[in-house]
């Protein structure tokens, strides 16, 4: 069986750097830095980024749970925001890629 995988959710992350930088510090591109993420509360992860009032409303916070609601249907589980994403059907795709989100909390610093 296979289970998520943080170095395969690291290239699978390539479609989200588009717009997700993802290093500590860098600037934000047409979306918010994702360092440090997981664990935090929603919209809340770049103090620069100007995040959709449907986001910052949405409370809660991103984990395992979380995330993979919202990378399989954005606009699903928050009407009205900006994040121009469709979504990734396969579950174990968002799992890997969750997986790498995980890890880039941890390994930071
Ligand atoms: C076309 C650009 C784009 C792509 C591609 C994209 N995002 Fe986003 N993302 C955004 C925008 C814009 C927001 C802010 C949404 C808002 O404020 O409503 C966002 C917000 C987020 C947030 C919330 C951050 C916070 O501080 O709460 C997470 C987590 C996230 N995206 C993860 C992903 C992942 C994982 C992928 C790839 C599977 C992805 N995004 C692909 C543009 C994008």
């Amino acid at each position: 069986m296979r289970v998520a995988d943080a170095e395969i959710g690291a290239s699978k992350f390539r479609q989200c750097a588009a717009c997700h930088s993802y290093m500590d510090g860098a600037t934000d591109r047409g979306g918010p830095n994702l360092i440090g993420v997981y664990g935090k509360p929603l919209g809340t992860n770049s103090v620069r980024f100007g995040y959709t009032a449907a986001m910052r409303d949405k409370g809660g916070k991103w984990d395992a749970a979380t995330l993979d609601r919202w990378i399989s249907n954005p606009k699903k589980m928050i009407p009205g925001t900006s994040m121009q994403f469709d979504g990734i059907e396969d579950r174990l795709d968002r799992a890997d890629i969750i997986a790498y989100l995980q890890h880039l909390g941890e390994t930071r610093n």
